[in-house]
């Protein structure tokens, strides 16, 4: 992992991600979060102010272990105890069905074989589990997925990876999750080709 990775990307990402829209989403999507939870690409705990006072406990995982330093930070500042591991999404040492919730929020764009990550979650989510997620991805029109295209490569290069032109509805439903309802919308502050957002609950069948 290089020095932009690990030093600097961390606290960029933190100042990026914390605008008052993200947040919003955050708190939207982390109401229902209950059971046994497990959140991937922690980055530095953004999510952590958000989860219901009846969370106790999650367990965490990111790549990335340059993002300890603030995400230690943020755990030390929460009342939930969280068990933050260094991990690669696309191979869990994680029991199969153990979790109740899986928490995902603009990780899928990042991480390099989304595929074998999706495989990994519902892998470990339970029966009727939920996988909650907030993502940005391929936009709803011709002329704005042109751009994300375009911008795409130099975008990974700043992103530390993250892609502008995933369909996360298809790579969700592709996974064998069931999805009923995905909300769709252009989040304010931002580009418009970074700025088309899915969001919503999926579940395993
Ligand atoms: C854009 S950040 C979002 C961080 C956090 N989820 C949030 O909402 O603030 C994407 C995160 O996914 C992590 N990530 C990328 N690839 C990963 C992988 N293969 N496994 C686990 N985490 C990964 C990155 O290190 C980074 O922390």
């Amino acid at each position: 992992m290089g020095l932009y990775s690990s030093h600097i990307f961390p606290y960029l990402m933190n100042q990026v991600m914390s605008n008052k829209a993200m947040t919003r989403s955050r708190a939207e999507l982390l109401v229902s979060a209950s059971g046994e939870i497990f959140e991937i690409g922690f980055g530095t705990g953004l999510n952590l102010k958000h989860y219901p006072s009846h969370v106790k406990k999650i367990t965490t995982a990111d790549v990335n272990a340059g993002m300890g330093k603030l995400a230690q930070r943020s755990i030390d500042a929460s009342p939930i105890e969280v068990d933050n591991r260094v991990l690669n999404g696309e191979d869990l040492p994680l029991t199969d069905e153990s979790f109740d919730t899986v928490v995902c929020t603009w990780t899928l764009c990042s991480i390099p074989n989304v595929e074998q990550a999706l495989k990994e979650l519902h892998r470990i989510l339970k029966p009727g589990g939920q996988f909650l997620f907030v993502e940005h991805g391929l936009a709803d029109n011709p002329k704005t997925q042109r751009m994300q295209h375009r911008v795409n490569p130099l975008w990974k290069l700043i992103g530390d990876g993250c892609h502008l032109n995933r369909n996360i509805t298809e790579l969700i439903q592709d996974h064998h999750f069931l999805l009923p309802d995905v909300q769709n919308f252009y989040m304010p502050g931002g580009p418009r080709f970074a700025s088309y957002m899915y969001q919503g609950v999926a579940t395993k069948g």
